[in-house]
């Protein structure tokens, strides 16, 4: 009867044993098998091609984290170009070149997005976007990112209210000549109180309000 109980044990300790390291295995190979999104390269150029609920626009977008630097260029269709100069800083600038001269600026707590801003990102496995194979990740109700199984290049990205990028070309290392980064001089100047009546507001204004969700944006993440 003694040795009978005695066997028991040690199958049921041989039976536990397997059991739990079988658990840690499955754990640990699901941990290591999730795909990560690859890190934004320190400099790159992209065309994005934007789908904002129909209203469509182009971005010439210049990230430049070597520098702190952040630029995005929007050409609305048939409409304005803006210009969206972000430094590391907080400081950004939103403003046209045209004779409407028209400039906001902002301070905000947090700078440019970091190249690993997609770090702890929620893994949704693979899907087809665009014709390419991507993998899926989503980050905290704010972005869903795509990117090329292969390639590990941007494909795609759509924000929480609906804007969807599609990464048209991607040039790593490519970097804006330093001119190029001077906001106009009367983004400098002070404004008078009428100059932005709350009544008509601006496409500058409802850029720069994009441009503060933006910096929401790089708050959460
Ligand atoms: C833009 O997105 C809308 C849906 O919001 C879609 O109906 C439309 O076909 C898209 N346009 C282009 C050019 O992709
Ligand atoms: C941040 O840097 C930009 C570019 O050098 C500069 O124009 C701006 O004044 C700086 N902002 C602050 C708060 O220092």
């Amino acid at each position: 009867m003694r040795s009978v109980s005695f066997v028991l044990v040690v199958v049921a300790a041989i039976w536990i044993s397997n059991y739990s390291s079988g658990l840690i295995h499955v754990c640990s190979s699901a941990e290591s098998s999730a795909p990560k999104p690859a890190p934004w390269p320190h400099q790159f150029h992209s065309l994005l091609f934007v789908n904002y609920s129909g209203s469509l626009s182009l971005i010439d977008l210049w990230y430049d984290w070597t520098n702190g630097r952040n630029f995005n260029i929007i050409q609305n269709q048939l409409g304005k170009l803006l210009y969206d100069l972000e430094w590391n800083n907080g400081t950004s600038f939103f403003y046209t070149l045209d004779d409407n001269k028209e400039c906001r600026s902002a301070q905000l707590d947090v700078g440019i997005l970091r190249p690993n801003w997609l770090d702890g990102a929620t893994y949704l496995g693979q899907r087809s976007f665009d014709g390419f194979l991507c993998n899926v990740w989503q980050k905290v109700d704010f972005i869903w990112y795509y990117e090329d199984v292969v390639t590990k290049r941007p494909v795609h990205w759509v924000f929480y209210t609906g804007r969807s990028i599609h990464v048209m070309t991607f040039e790593v290392g490519a970097a804006l000549e330093d001119a190029k980064w001077q906001a106009p001089v009367y983004c400098f100047e002070n404004k008078k109180p009428n100059e932005h009546p709350a009544s008509e507001k601006s496409i500058v204004d409802i850029g720069f309000l994009e441009y503060i969700s933006n910096g929401i944006l790089r708050e959460v993440i």
